[in-house]
């Protein structure tokens, strides 16, 4: 007996509410390895806007079997990406596949969509993954792509503590002063090994300043004695979409003083905030972290747990200007 054969085309907007469905899949999967996991029917209704947008102005491929979308991806483009090429993001909302087989299915879609991209003359692709979907990790690995950044959670509730011999403090913005020299450094800390992100020079109390205008932006500073050796922050919205939960912060830096490290600052730190935010009816807290960051990535991997990673390939952009063959 012979399979029904998959066929490709390029999605649209009819194709939303199936895309819906096969997203709640992906997410009901991996919320298997996540007690307490935010339900999905808080996402759904800006999913399904979000995705009408995408694929009205980026396009997107869509899997079919007897008619049925069995899978789907989208790429949106967004300039230079990790250098000077030009790239392309599949979002954790970008792509959905549930059909068998579906090796087969992501690896075809993704061809399709980066046959796109290229095309389009853009070489420097970063994919997210749901971070315990093996099978499609397995995939994108044997297809050059390597580790980047993670998307991790936890809820707010704080268990018992070590006594920590630092002061923490939520800041006002009229205290952003005392930590402009460790936001400094932060920023500097990403251009060494084996980092090497080329962040430019800022004005460090401009940029908090700048930052905390906005809503639902809060900072806690660690002090020994009237210093301040360390920093972390939080806000209402990053990157992924579970990063929007109205019940979610989510921490965009930390920061301690190369001096005073491995000695709980950051742990103190955190658990301050995650101690106000619960006082403050917030359930979950996100971050998204860097794995090339060997310090950061320890911790955050250590207090937290990783529900999305983020893959990144460059192609050899000597493709560009040849002719490409369809797929
Ligand atoms: C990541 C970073 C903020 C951690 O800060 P830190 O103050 O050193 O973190 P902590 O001391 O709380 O935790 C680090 C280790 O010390 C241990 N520790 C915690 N309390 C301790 C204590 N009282 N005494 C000794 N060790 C302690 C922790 O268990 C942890 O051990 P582990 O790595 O084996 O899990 C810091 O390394 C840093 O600023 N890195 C550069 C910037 C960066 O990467 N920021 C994060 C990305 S935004």
């Amino acid at each position: 007996m012979t399979s029904t054969p998959i066929t490709y085309r390029p999605l649209t907007s009819d194709d939303i509410h199936q895309m819906i469905d096969l997203l709640r899949q992906s997410h009901h999967q991996e919320a298997r390895y996540h007690p307490d996991y935010p339900s999905f029917d808080a996402f759904q209704a800006s999913l399904g806007r979000q995705l009408m947008r995408l694929v009205k102005e980026c396009g997107g491929w869509a899997a079919l079997r007897r008619g049925q979308l069995c899978g789907y991806m989208i790429g949106v483009e967004i300039g230079e990406l990790f250098g000077k090429d030009q790239g392309l993001v599949i979002s954790a909302h970008g792509w959905s596949v549930q059909g068998s087989p579906r090796a087969r299915i992501i690896n075809d879609l993704l061809v399709h969509v980066l046959h796109d991209a290229v095309q389009h003359g853009h070489t420097s692709i970063a994919w997210t993954l749901s971070a315990h979907d093996r099978l499609a990790i397995s995939v994108a690995r044997d297809l050059g792509f390597g580790n980047r950044c993670a998307d991790a959670w936890r809820t707010t509730h704080v268990g018992s503590t070590r006594e920590t011999a630092y002061r923490i403090e939520r800041l006002s913005p009229s205290q952003l002063e005392v930590i402009a020299p460790l936001h400094q450094a932060h920023n500097r800390y990403y251009r060494q090994a084996p980092l090497w992100m080329p962040n430019p020079e800022e004005d460090p109390l401009e940029d908090l300043k700048g930052w905390m205008s906005s809503e639902d932006r809060w900072i806690w500073a660690a002090f020994d004695q009237d210093h301040a050796i360390g920093y972390l922050r939080t806000q209402a919205h990053a990157e992924s979409y579970l990063s929007h939960h109205p019940q979610l912060r989510n921490i965009t830096a930390a920061y301690v003083d190369p001096m005073f490290r491995d000695r709980g600052v950051a742990t103190a730190l955190l658990n301050q905030a995650l101690h106000d935010l619960h006082e403050n009816g917030i359930t979950w807290c996100g971050v998204d972290y860097e794995t090339i960051n060997p310090s950061g990535s320890r911790f955050w991997s250590s207090q937290f747990k990783p529900y999305t990673i983020s893959l990144t390939r460059r192609i050899d952009e000597r493709i560009l200007g040849l002719d490409l063959l369809n797929p």
